[in-house]
């Protein structure tokens, strides 16, 4: 009988699935994450994505249950959310008893469909607390007697405990002032490197939690770390300047065991410990590398019984108390690179090429005598002569030099420094050096990747490599400006810039959630935001800071956007007190002109300039004022937006009224009855056209005005950090995507494609960083790996192959391709937080494809570019024949109507 049954349903599973029936719960996440330990939320939001064959499915109601264990017995029961008769699957609090610090809690979710179905409970998942309270804390600051000098050798630190029982459970929880690399019984603890993250340390730092259950042992065990200047201590900024948080490296470490017994023990960093400084790491520093002498390695110094006799008492440091959890995402190893070529320059220099402008170190295997010394310089680029050409690297050294210890083959990896680099000169090698002897680790924070554009044009998608490119190498814990001259610091404007693309590449909101609280901690008094974040230009923070218009307004617009990809109303609520205050700033600089003189420090930063030669040519110059002015308009509007999502009626009212009264001033001072707009320069027409600040009457006419200067230049752009990004999609919404197209893609300078015919692997800095002549731009401002003008992959993704979205979070999904004759193909996937997307465009035998997918619990707006409803089909059904087509509309050149989750290939005849 019971055979029988089995059979039956697995039958009826098997019947579910050809049909189409089958309902799951997949990727189950808390606060962002996939299973966090170390979480530091009260009240953590979970979500999950429904697997659904199928089309038109949506959840009807959901049921969530969270235990201390995950077999879910009634007494391990901590919260059950009953059946919910809700659609939501995406940031629901958890609403059960107040959660303990260091507890893990496992859940599931279960969901019910508009089809009738209810899905099995899903795959257990979890989270586990953090120490949420400062009175869970035991550990002392331990540091080095005299350990405050610029340069000085990592020192180390180690104690022995003793473990007599079995053992249930482990967890350690450490940080660190500088970097720590953390070891347990001679292994180093957890994968992440450049730990703990940067942070505004004055403010906040991080710690991580590690559960090391499986690396202790019943008997002796040895515990140890050992610490890097990092942000903290090292190099930062230029100018030379270090320590800007402090001189002394720290450690602060608490191991907690829980035994088989049930009974607790800690292990924390105390004047108990020992601290030695005569280890292998002679130097190390962000900028300038790392200097290891493997001659003076500690063998054995992380693993029990190790004599160390000759180290030193640890001094205890007192610090107030400012740990959080770490929110951001971990920066791991993610990638390894071999390179592509070895040889030797015209001079005879070593030079071995990655083939990829990449951020990270390199690891070397090598074997010879006892002393010999190996330097390795990195570049981004060779000069015209085929020499390492590292001037663009300014004061940074990027150098690392290794000792070998002559013990046979060694392997060496630095780890308190990064690079960005392509080329690596290799100084000293005592063999013939192969591609076996380096190779490349690629070093970021580990984020998934979400999104891929890919399209019929080769140089296309080279640029869309470059743009992911620009974004691991300078997304490391802060997105930074560029990876390896003397600067890689959280420039505001550029992350302004790319954070809508950025979070079509990989998921960014745990990478944006931290950061933005940081924007938030170093927001001046008044309301002013500094240029970097965290802001080691004026650590004190004071209130003096000149904020730059475009720079400051990522305060706005970066929670915006990750509301608006993400729809977490969580952060946009957090954040909104700081919004709120950047427009405030402006308004009271503003003043009742409204127009905000001298706003904008950096312009449109890194605009085209016509060379001397062709002065009859404009050059791009946006005035000022004009720039600062549009900003203020547009933080004001997205203000009264976000104001208008949280509920918040009067300043939703009273900063919409705001912007319409700019709005209105900015009409006068700029726009001449013509329609010409500012300095008649792209990017004035840019910006007042997408900050809707051009009237109804005049919108036509300033299209062409812009249109002209870009007919006029050859299809060329002029536009700098501000402008670009908005570019093509001002285009789009005037009419001209052909144009638009025109300038995307454009080969020859300036252009995005420029820099991928001259073979950049990343984003440039500049328009020109290598000219047609190979020479370079200017030294002193030329990085190779600068995403700003990567901003472009947010049009690629929203307008050419129509990923957009029409509500925050990818809810309700806008599927709007636009196919052009330029090329054959054009697809987009994005992982939204409902689950894959598609939408992308095929021109084959006459007919234009039209592919796109929609999740489950999504639902979509599609808009085919042909007026004729009836000649839109898929599969030869007429819209009208399928069942999960509805409202269908149209207009003189559009066929719009809406779908249900599922996949879609319509078609029509190309006109
Ligand atoms: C950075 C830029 C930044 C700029 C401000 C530069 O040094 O590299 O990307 O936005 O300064 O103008």
């Amino acid at each position: 009988m019971k055979y029988i049954i089995g059979s039956l349903i697995a039958f009826m599973f098997l019947c579910g699935n050809l049909h189409g029936q089958v309902l799951s719960v997949k990727e189950l996440s808390c606060e962002h994450k996939i299973n966090p330990v170390g979480l530091g939320v009260s009240q953590p939001r979970l979500s999950w994505k429904l697997e659904a064959e199928g089309r038109g499915v949506m959840q009807t109601a959901y049921e969530i249950r969270v235990a201390t264990e995950p077999t879910f017995a009634p007494v391990q029961m901590v919260w059950s959310s009953g059946k919910v008769m809700s659609d939501a699957s995406v940031l629901q609090p958890y609403s059960g008893e107040a959660l303990k610090s260091g507890q893990r809690y496992y859940w599931q979710v279960r969901v019910w469909d508009n089809k009738g179905k209810v899905s099995p409970w899903s795959l257990t998942s979890y989270w586990e607390m953090g120490l949420i309270n400062a009175s869970d804390w035991s550990a002392k600051w331990i540091e080095r007697e005299g350990d405050t000098l610029r340069y000085a050798p990592s020192p180390y630190f180690r104690k022995e405990f003793l473990i007599d029982r079995q053992i249930a459970k482990a967890v350690v929880y450490v940080t660190s002032h500088g970097f720590y690399e953390m070891h347990l019984n001679g292994k180093k603890v957890g994968d992440e490197v450049l730990t703990p993250g940067w942070t505004a340390y004055g403010k906040r730092l991080q710690y991580q939690a590690y559960d090391v259950t499986t690396m202790l042992t019943v008997g002796k065990n040895a515990v140890g770390a050992v610490l890097g200047d990092g942000w903290y201590r090292g190099t930062l900024a230029w100018g030379d300047k270090w320590a800007i948080y402090g001189k002394r490296l720290g450690l602060l470490m608490q191991l907690q065991i829980t035994y088989a017994d049930g009974t607790e023990v800690r292990v924390v960093t105390d004047e108990s410990w020992k601290t030695n400084q005569n280890g292998a790491i002679v130097m190390n520093d962000i900028y300038n590398g790392e200097t290891y002498d493997a001659t003076k390695k500690l063998i054995g110094w992380d693993i029990p019984e190790y004599d160390d006799s000759l180290w030193q008492p640890v001094r205890i440091g007192h610090y107030p108390f400012n740990l959080v959890a770490s929110e951001g995402l971990p920066i791991r190893k993610l990638e390894e690179i071999k390179p592509v070529s070895i040889f030797r320059s015209p001079k005879g220099s070593l030079l071995v090429d990655m083939g990829q402008n990449m951020v990270g170190w390199v690891r070397l295997n090598v074997a010879g005598a006892q002393g010999t010394k190996i330097v390795l310089r990195h570049a981004e680029v060779l000069d015209k002569y085929g020499e390492l050409y590292t001037d663009n690297l300014r004061s940074a050294k990027c150098q690392l030099t290794y000792t070998l210890a002559g013990t046979g083959e060694e392997v060496y990896e630095p780890r308190f420094t990064f690079m960005g680099f392509r080329y690596v000169e290799v100084i000293g090698f005592p063999d013939t050096l192969t591609t076996d002897d380096i190779t490349g680790i690629v070093v970021c924070s580990d984020m998934q990747q979400t999104g891929s554009f890919e399209c019929s044009d080769s140089l296309l998608n080279q640029l869309q490599h470059n743009i992911v490119w620009g974004q691991k190498g300078n997304f490391v814990d802060i997105p930074t400006d560029c990876p390896q001259r003397d600067e890689r610091l959280g420039w505001t404007g550029d992350a302004q810039a790319f954070c809508r693309t950025a979070a079509f590449n990989f998921d960014v909101s745990a990478f944006f959630t931290k950061w933005l609280k940081d924007i938030a901690l170093e927001q001046c008094l008044n309301g002013s935001i500094p240029h970097v974040i965290p802001n080691v230009l004026d650590p004190q923070g004071s209130s003096t800071t000149t904020p730059s218009a475009g720079w400051g307004d990522v305060a706005v617009i970066a929670p915006w956007t990750m509301y608006t990809v993400y729809g977490d109303k969580g952060l946009l609520e957090r954040q909104y007190p700081s919004m709120k205050a950047w427009v405030e700033y402006i308004r009271e600089k503003a003043g009742d002109g409204l127009i905000w003189k001298g706003g904008s420090i950096f312009g449109d930063w890194l605009f085209y300039r016509a060379p001397m030669k062709k002065h009859t040519q404009p050059d791009g110059h946006t005035d000022h004022d004009f720039i600062a002015t549009a900003f203020y308009a547009y933080s004001t509007r997205l203000l009264a937006e976000s104001a208008k999502e949280l509920g918040k009626h009067e300043d939703a009212a009273f900063y919409g009224d705001l912007y319409a009264k700019i709005r209105n001033v900015f009409m006068h001072e700029y726009i001449t009855p013509a329609g010409r707009i500012g300095t008649n320069s792209q990017t004035s027409y840019v910006l007042a056209l997408m900050f809707d600040l051009v009237s109804d009457n005049q919108r036509d006419a300033s299209a062409k005005f812009l249109v002209e200067d870009i007919r006029s230049r050859g299809n060329h752009l002029s536009t700098g950090f501000l402008g670009t990004p908005f570019l093509c999609h001002v285009l789009s919404n005037i009419g001209y995507t052909d144009v638009a197209y025109d300038l995307l893609l454009q080969k020859t300078y300036p252009s995005w494609l420029y820099p991928v015919t001259m073979g950049a692997t990343t984003i440039w800095e500049r328009w020109d960083g290598l000219k047609p002549d190979s020479t370079f731009q200017d030294a002193g401002m030329n990085s190779f790996n600068h995403y700003a003008y990567g901003a472009i992959g947010d049009w690629m993704y929203r307008v050419v192959a129509g990923l957009e979205t029409q509500t925050p979070g990818y809810r309700q999904l806008l599927l709007q391709p636009h196919p052009t004759k330029k090329m054959i193909y054009a697809t987009a996937t994005f992982d939204s937080p409902y689950g894959k997307t598609l939408s992308g465009w095929e021109r084959k035998d006459g007919k234009v494809i039209v592919h796109v997918v929609v999740p489950a619990n999504a639902k979509a707006k599609v808009v085919i570019p042909v007026g004729d409803t009836l000649a839109v089909t898929e599969n030869g059904r007429k819209l009208l024949e399928i069942n999960e087509v509805s409202n269908i509309q149209k207009t003189a050149d559009e066929t719009i109507f809406e779908i249900g989750s599922g996949s879609y290939d319509f078609e029509y005849d190309e006109p």
